[in-house]
């Protein structure tokens, strides 16, 4: 602050999309820091539902799950007074800038998206068009904010790339309309692994398999997933690339107290597997299971829940619309 000016907050934006049931992974990769990030940035976070529907989802599972997940932002520590929290759907712009940054995307580096590739691969009979366009979808998503920072975890790097590609192309074609947005990863837990198969990621749609934590299980269901959690025949607690399970159990660690791996390492160095995997399974316990007494509470009173979605939709909508109008009347609409 010099010259008596008031500097100007850095924007934040991240969204998570409402398919399946979020997991320790979400939870760590990034939405445990979204709280936190509103003291010192302007922040926007939102249940990216438009998303949802890459993928085939039947219409009471869309509404219970961006119910969910959006009382669940608020239960990590999302405070709608003090961030703007809201439904994707519920800003029409969103959509609106998606099919005019569509006409800056080219078709060629849509298709290099990993996780179209993996998506397309797992789901053969339903590789439809909304699948291939979802980045372009996420990019108008962060440039409407002109967010500075997006805190993703690791496997939304390549999207917030390609987010900079296409703006970097309107930049230079017209004039300076978007801001160069950043991806940004925590230390650790950018990416975890399932705990039943420690080479896969630990995602939210893969049903009931003990490999995911679902940041709303019980104690009880949480312990049992640690336990069984495959690791090796070796003994030692430390971080490999052949010791897949342990490195992803000791990430797990971290990410949840706050530490290092290489902490972790010498926290445990005279443990045995088990008495390792009691300690996660306890770490992890005690970090969600507040965090579930939170969500139940707020889950007692959806009216409310509907009252504080509409607010922020109101406040998102109006940053929203100062974007597109630019952007309209810079590629020459008539407005
Ligand atoms: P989604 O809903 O798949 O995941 C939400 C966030 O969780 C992170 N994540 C993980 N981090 C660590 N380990 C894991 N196993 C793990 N699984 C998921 C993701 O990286 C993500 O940060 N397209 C996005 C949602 C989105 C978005 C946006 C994000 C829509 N618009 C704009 C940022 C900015 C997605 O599907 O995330």
């Amino acid at each position: 602050m010099e010259n008596g000016q008031i500097e100007k907050k850095k924007r934040v934006f991240s969204a998570i999309k409402p398919t399946g049931n979020p997991t320790l992974g979400n939870y760590l990769g990034t939405m445990q820091y979204w709280g936190g990030m509103a003291d010192e940035y302007d922040c926007l976070f939102s249940v990216a539902d438009l998303h949802a529907i890459t993928v085939a989802i039947e219409p009471k599972d869309l509404r219970e799950n961006s119910k969910r997940l959006f009382a669940l932002l608020i239960a990590v520590g999302v405070d709608p007074e003090k961030c703007i929290l809201f439904m994707q759907s519920h800003v029409a712009a969103h959509s609106e800038l998606c099919w005019l940054l569509n006409n800056y995307t080219m078709f060629g580096e849509a298709r290099r998206m990993t996780q179209f590739k993996e998506k397309s691969e797992k789901a053969p009979e339903n590789v439809n068009v909304g699948l291939f366009d979802y980045p372009v979808l996420m990019a108008a998503d962060i440039l409407l904010y002109q967010a500075d920072i997006v805190p993703v975890g690791e496997d939304q790097l390549q999207h917030v790339e390609l987010c900079r590609n296409i703006a970097q192309r309107f930049n230079s074609r017209y004039s300076p309309t978007f801001v160069m947005p950043e991806g940004k990863v925590p230390k650790s837990g950018a990416r975890i692994y399932s705990l039943s198969d420690p080479t896969a990621k630990m995602g939210k749609s893969d049903g009931n398999d003990i490999g995911s934590v679902f940041i709303l299980d019980t104690p009880e269901v949480i312990m049992k997933k640690f336990k069984r959690a495959v690791t090796d025949s070796d003994t030692r607690v430390c971080a490999s690339p052949d010791k897949q399970g342990i490195t992803n159990l000791l990430t797990i660690y971290a990410a949840l107290t706050g530490g290092t791996v290489e902490s972790a390492e010498r926290e445990f160095e005279n443990s045995d597997y088990a008495a390792f995997k009691t300690r996660v399974g306890e770490a992890a316990v005690a970090r969600l299971e507040p965090v579930r007494t939170a969500y139940e509470r707020l889950r007692r009173n959806d009216a409310e829940l509907l009252d504080i979605m509409k607010s922020g939709a109101a406040k998102a909508e109006r940053l929203a619309r100062r974007t597109l109008e630019k952007v309209y009347k810079k590629i020459g609409f008539v407005r």
